[in-house]
């Protein structure tokens, strides 16, 4: 069954998912800054920023050169400015001389940094180095609770223990299909299985999705 779900859920990310600059690259710092501008901040908004970002600040090293407030100025516009101030922090840890110039590609020393938790994590282990690492975010939190706890309260800390429980269990085998996997799982959360909406006639994994046997058995309205 997780084998399955995974396996659709990659098929149809490479057919619908859509083509993001964070998505081309496996440079390590431009997908953390990309996800830490994702954090709070919507796709569409957050595209041009990372573009200028990162031409602005091409490596970690230029972030650690710079004063704070000049990567404050870089992310002037996009609002919850301690992520600008974490992540010249971080830079400073993991930039010469301090480090090696390499962010980690464990989820949890990538944790012990300022700013990142577990999903940003997760995120940079799996997007970055393609490791085998499971990431649950807002989104992938909802498509995990609906396709497959509907009983769960994702907001309580044993909830989230579960999800991430059965974000682990759904990894595919590889670190190359964990990466497919784990922004196919966001896509359909930002696509697909959204907060306002189900498209169930358009998602993956409904035929193994909790929700939408649920559902089937009381269509709208009975
Ligand atoms: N939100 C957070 N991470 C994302 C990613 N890699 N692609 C699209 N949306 C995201």
């Amino acid at each position: 069954m997780a084998r399955e779900f995974s396996r659709r859920l990659r098929a149809w990310y490479r057919r619908h998912g859509r083509d993001l600059p964070w998505r081309r690259s496996r440079d390590p710092y431009r997908i953390l800054v990309s996800e830490v501008m994702l954090q709070q901040t919507q796709v569409s908004r957050v595209v041009g920023f990372y573009e200028r970002f990162v031409e602005r600040f091409p490596t970690i090293s230029d972030v650690a050169r710079s004063r704070p407030a000049q990567v404050r100025e870089a992310w002037r516009g996009l609002g919850y400015y301690a992520r600008a101030r974490h992540l010249h922090r971080l830079a400073r840890e993991v930039a010469p001389p301090r480090g090696s110039g390499q962010l980690p590609d464990d989820p949890a020393a990538l944790q012990a940094l300022p700013g990142i938790g577990a999903y940003t994590a997760g995120a940079v282990a799996s997007f970055a180095y393609e490791r085998r690492a499971a990431l649950v975010d807002t989104n992938v939190a909802r498509v995990l609770r609906r396709a497959c706890a509907p009983g769960v309260d994702a907001k309580s800390a044993r909830g989230a223990r579960t999800l991430w429980e059965i974000a682990g269990a759904l990894l595919p085998r590889t670190g190359r299909a964990t990466w497919v996997h784990n922004q196919a799982l966001m896509e359909v959360g930002a696509l697909v299985c959204t907060a306002r909406v189900m498209h169930c006639d358009r998602c993956p994994v409904s035929s193994l999705c909790a929700t939408f046997a649920r559902v089937k058995r009381r269509p709208a309205g009975r």
